[in-house]
């Protein structure tokens, strides 16, 4: 994404590098984002909009705004700027596969005894990920709605928890599910558009949640799905999200990340593999979570 006009135009409107670095500075202290010297055409590029949007004059007045009080949703909009909500439905297909066979039996038969069951999509984008998993799970276990089963899903965009909890996609989205579940879950909703249903949408809350900051629940949660965020954050950050995750896991479940994270720090010596970038907790490490 680097590119030679972008490094020349940041450099003419005068984005020095120190007002780079208190602004990855920001990001890293308010969201945990590492934000590297070569970023910073990058950052610049998808920044300018915001200095636009905002009729400011320069990225030095701009870091000015973003410390002022009153100004939490424009350090949101820095975050969005700074990330992407790329998603889709059953992206990393073999996640929703081990979901299925390692940990639906059990969970099925703990629902239907009248046990409780929580899942956990903890960067949800526009909310795909849950729907995917709702599926998977009413797939397995058809009167879910009905039991002690519930899908948590959070991202820390407000504007994109909006469409996740409406729940209505393009129809060039529907590729992505199955045949069966699209006819089973799905409807058509205007033009080129379709929506998931009900029985979907009603086993899914979802909310606004900065994974960096201190959450306010208890869990523990059979599966936790952290995918593709983890890439934005410092090392130092990613360990500590990992070691939070699992401890907010029950033994015996889950965690789902994305295709180019690893698991690192503490948290490494309490998971086994379970499948493909897909961990489970060891028997014996503690949870700290509660009902
Ligand atoms: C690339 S999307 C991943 C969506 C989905 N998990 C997947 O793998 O398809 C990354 C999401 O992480 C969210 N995000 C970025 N930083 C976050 C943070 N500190 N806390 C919670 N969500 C965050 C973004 O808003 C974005 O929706």
């Amino acid at each position: 994404m680097t590119t030679a006009p972008d490094k020349v135009a940041s450099e003419a409107a005068g984005f020095s590098d120190a007002e780079f670095r208190q602004l990855a500075a920001l990001a890293r202290s308010e969201f945990g984002l590492s934000l590297a010297e070569s970023k910073k055409p990058l950052v610049f590029s998808r920044l300018s909009k915001r200095l636009k949007a905002r009729n400011v004059d320069g990225f030095s007045a701009y870091l000015k705004l973003l410390t002022q009080p009153g100004e939490d949703a424009e350090k949101l909009e820095l975050i969005s700027a700074l990330t992407t909500n790329v998603t889709s439905f059953f992206r990393e297909s073999h996640h929703f596969h081990t979901l299925r066979e390692e940990l639906m039996p059990e969970l099925s038969k703990t629902a239907r005894a009248g046990g409780r069951v929580r899942l956990w999509s903890s960067a949800c984008s526009s909310g795909q990920e849950a729907y995917s998993i709702a599926m998977t799970v009413l797939d397995c276990l058809p009167e879910a709605s009905k039991l002690n089963v519930r899908i948590l899903a959070t991202d820390i965009d407000p504007a994109i928890v909006r469409r996740a909890r409406e729940g209505r996609y393009h129809a060039d989205e529907l590729a992505g599910i199955p045949e069966g579940f699209r006819r089973k879950w799905t409807r058509a909703s205007g033009p080129d558009h379709f929506e998931m249903i009900e029985e979907a949408k009603d086993l899914i809350t979802f909310g606004e949640l900065n994974l960096i900051s201190p959450w306010p629940f208890h869990g523990p949660f059979d599966a936790i799905f952290c995918r593709n965020v983890a890439i934005y954050f410092d090392q130092e950050t990613q360990q500590g999200l990992w070691k939070a995750l699992t401890e907010k896991l029950r033994q015996e479940g889950i965690l789902f990340i994305g295709h180019s994270e690893r698991v690192s720090g503490p948290a490494a010596g309490i998971l086994s593999t379970a499948g493909v970038t897909s961990y489970r907790k060891c028997q014996g490490a503690a949870a700290t979570g509660k009902n």
